[in-house]
């Protein structure tokens, strides 16, 4: 089988990582990949975003079976593309990706079918908006309908700041045509918990939880970013939790997306938040998540080929998808001033003792070197019996990885082993 992936991050890394276990797959090319993810699949140097030009690489090369995996691609109809040349493949079609694509969409959704989440009010026009906020409950939380390179949401604590941010959606435009709707919604409280499941439309099996760390800084002080690192399972996840997710939330998205005529195929990520109500959805993702999946995968015991394509062909229900019972943490190093102005072009070096696995994102072959070459530059994972071992193996790694301007968090996984020793 010839198989290719669309994406270039950490995310993109880890699936080729894992792909390569299957004996089923014979070449694995990466479009357009990074120089790190060069050691492990061939890149082809074609941009995510250009469907025409991916398809006619997909053509061209006899590829059996594509994977797609970032937001833009999926949500602009890539898999209908691919699938109109005759490819089966890994994600959900344009119809499926609206879940992500348009948040007025995917909180409407869930009001018809009485899926738990925040309250909310959706605006087409800014003075509407504006007179709203005036007596609205602080924060208030204003999100963008549409794309916005995970930037789209903003939690204002006064009034003035939630007008600004309105004022810079629908006016400015600062997010393009994303602005031109916009949701304001309830502020809520709890721990926040990333589950990824494969579906295949009707079938669906939720992967091990995992906790992101958004915030630049310790102590989730500092901008967000696009994560700075993951550790899975996530301890607020029990199997209670589990339970009630499973069935207020997993389910009825999945049935409610095909009664919709909508059919959701691939991999679905519910970004949840485990409030004093109950677990409820702060977002949808129509695709696997940056950096969850570089903690969620390695956890993986069964064949992740033979599992993207029974999402692809309806048969999920057939596969065994099974979850060592072990634990995971990734440690992002990025470029010190990331998500703002950074240096790059630093040679990477990797100690031989290094007992962890590298997911690259920003990186890229010059004259023969891997250098920096992103905010987020690479990912450190480390596997163990238990979330400390991990944690405490990832750190030790990332001591062996070495570039000039390197940055990393020096908490990730801690507020997760609080709360297990709170449990205990
Ligand atoms: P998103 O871009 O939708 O992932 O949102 C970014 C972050 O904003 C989430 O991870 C939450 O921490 C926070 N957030 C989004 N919606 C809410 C909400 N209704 N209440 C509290 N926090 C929220
Ligand atoms: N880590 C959150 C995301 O992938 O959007």
């Amino acid at each position: 089988m010839k198989v290719a992936v669309i994406g270039s991050g950490g995310r993109e890394h880890a699936i080729v990582k894992k792909l390569k276990e299957s004996s089923k797959i014979d070449e694995l090319f990466v479009l357009p990949g990074n120089g790190g993810i060069a050691a492990d699949a061939t890149c082809v140097n074609i941009p995510v975003t250009d469907i025409a030009a991916i398809v006619e690489f997909i053509k061209d090369n006899g590829i059996d079976f594509a994977v797609v995996t970032p937001d833009d691609p999926l949500v602009a109809g890539m898999v209908d593309a691919i699938n109109a040349v005759g490819v089966p493949c890994f994600g959900p079609d344009k119809k499926a990706a609206i879940i992500e694509g348009s948040k007025v969409f995917s909180k409407d959704l869930m009001k018809k079918y009485n899926i738990p989440t925040a309250a909310y009010e959706v605006f087409t026009d800014m003075d509407s908006a504006l007179s709203y906020l005036e007596n609205a409950p602080l924060p208030a939380v204003i999100k963008a309908d549409g794309l916005a390179l995970g930037k789209g949401v903003v939690i204002a604590e006064t009034k003035d700041a939630a007008k600004d941010a309105v004022k810079s959606m629908m006016a400015d435009k600062i997010f393009g045509d994303s602005g031109n709707q916009i949701v304001i919604e309830e502020f809520l409280t709890g721990p926040e918990v990333s589950v990824l499941a494969f579906t295949d439309g009707k079938t669906l099996v939720p992967m091990v939880s995992a906790m992101d760390h958004k915030r630049a800084l310790d102590n989730d002080k500092g901008l967000n970013t696009g994560g700075m690192g993951t550790v899975a399972p996530n301890p607020y996840y029990n199997s209670d939790v589990a339970k009630i997710c499973m069935d207020t939330i997993f389910m009825p998205t999945i049935k409610a997306m095909e009664s919709e005529g909508r059919t959701f195929k691939g991999c679905l990520f519910f970004g949840l938040m485990i409030t004093p109500n109950g677990p409820k959805v702060i977002e949808y993702n129509c695709r696997f998540g940056d950096p969850e999946t570089q903690v969620v995968l390695p956890l993986l015991d069964s064949d992740l080929f033979d599992i993207m394509m029974a999402c692809s062909n309806g048969t999920l229900d057939k596969v065994e998808v099974n979850f060592k019972d072990s634990a995971a943490c990734c440690v992002i190093m990025a470029s010190n001033g990331y998500p703002q102005k950074y240096q790059r072009g630093f040679p990477i070096t990797v100690d031989s003792d290094i007992d962890a696995t590298l997911y690259y994102a920003g990186a890229k072959i010059n004259d023969g070197v891997i250098v920096s070459a992103g905010g987020r530059v690479v990912g450190v994972t480390a596997v163990a019996d238990n979330l400390q071992n991990a944690i405490k193996k990832a750190y030790t790694a990332t001591e062996k990885v070495h570039f000039e301007n390197a940055y990393k968090r020096s908490d990730i996984g801690k507020r997760a082993l609080a709360a297990i020793i709170t449990e205990d």
